[in-house]
């Protein structure tokens, strides 16, 4: 008996001494939409990343299976799986961050804004649960398109009087990723020294990477070159689709990409200095009310959001080009919150 005793409160020592020895604040990370393509192997980089001390994995089916089987992981994040509509407040309240890959993919043929009429739907019900059990979360948007889920959210949450365009995000790191990827290929250098920031949005030739400002620098890059990156980079979600043929889009690339930069708003959460990613944020960047670039996080958020830098003719071209497309979007996400 009394060994036993010893025994357990040595483990509580033990565990003590742990949680105190991350020396990290203890922070909540919900994903929604935690069964699917993107939202299983999001939900096990996550499980992985050591700032997270609970993770709660939503969905409207499958979440007990992939909770069970990510939480056997041995990483300090407690986690728990949430099903259905009466488990969302649960699964929300206390979260730091929200992220939402929850949705329907694109097929072959078909362009992000297809998906508008199901995920439009989906985002506002979920971006409604935020606002109510959640308000102060940090929302990382992956739900297509995201041009238009962005503001329905940023409408959603003006509505019920909790929107603070710091903590609203959309995630466009995937398209950094790709850029840094065909980058380092076509320039000949490692990837992981590569940097490339990607402004605009997240959907065609509202993707555009500044290859100009590109690290390191190289002049082994033509015209024709940089054209054909810049055409890949836009058209690379569509790369994956096809090459899927019919089973969904990017799902274990968008999860890095997505687990990248859920660990950039952690790091400014708790207080590291010079953290940026590019995200599509409300922005004066330009005339739009919002758009991607480069951005600083912090303590809240949205720190700074940085302005473009020096283009070439080539990104100044792409940059007019895209402005009616996105600008549509936008006001279509608005529309639909508003009306809906
Ligand atoms: P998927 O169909 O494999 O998974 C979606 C999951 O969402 C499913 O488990 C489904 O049950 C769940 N879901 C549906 N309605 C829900 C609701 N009301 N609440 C919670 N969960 C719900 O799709 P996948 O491949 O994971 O893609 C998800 C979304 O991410 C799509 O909209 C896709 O277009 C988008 N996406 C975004 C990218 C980006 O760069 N931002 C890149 C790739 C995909």
């Amino acid at each position: 008996r009394p060994s036993l005793m010893r025994s357990a409160s040595q483990v509580l020592r033990r565990r003590r001494s742990y949680s105190s020895a991350s020396g990290q604040p203890e922070r909540k990370v919900a994903i929604l939409g935690a069964a699917g393509g993107i939202g299983q192997p999001l939900s096990l980089l996550m499980k992985l990343n050591p700032l997270v001390s609970s993770l709660s994995l939503y969905d409207i089916a499958g979440t007990p299976g992939v909770a069970a089987d990510v939480s056997h992981i041995n990483s300090p994040a407690q986690v728990k799986g949430f099903m259905g509509d009466d488990q969302l407040g649960e699964a929300l309240e206390g979260s730091d961050i929200v992220i939402i890959p929850a949705g329907v993919p694109r097929k072959p043929g078909m362009t992000r804004d297809d998906l508008f009429n199901i995920n439009a739907g989906i985002v506002k019900n979920l971006c409604t649960a935020i606002a109510k059990y959640c308000p102060n979360a940090l929302v990382n948007m992956i739900s297509n398109p995201v041009n238009s889920t962005v503001p329905i959210a940023a409408e959603v949450f003006k509505k019920a009087g909790t929107y603070d365009e710091k903590r609203l995000f959309g995630v466009t790191t995937l398209d950094v990723v790709r850029a840094k990827t065909f980058y380092a290929g076509k320039a000949n250098v490692h990837v992981t020294d590569v940097n490339v920031p990607v402004v605009g949005g997240h959907a065609g030739i509202t993707i555009l990477p500044l290859f100009s400002q590109a690290t390191p620098a190289t002049n082994a890059l033509s015209a024709e070159d940089i054209k054909a990156l810049t055409k890949r980079t836009q058209d690379g979600g569509t790369e994956v689709v096809e090459a899927k043929a019919g089973k969904g889009s990017a799902t274990l690339s968008m999860a890095y990409a997505g687990a990248v930069f859920a660990n950039a708003c952690l790091k400014g959460l708790n207080g590291v200095p010079d953290v940026v990613e590019c995200s599509f944020v409300q922005s004066t960047v330009t005339e739009l009310p919002f758009f991607a670039s480069k951005v600083k996080l912090g303590k809240n958020g949205v720190e700074e959001v940085l302005g473009l830098g020096q283009l070439s003719d080539f990104e100044k071209e792409g940059l007019e080009n895209l402005k009616g497309e996105l600008k549509t979007s936008i006001e279509k996400g608005i529309k639909f919150a508003n009306e809906n």
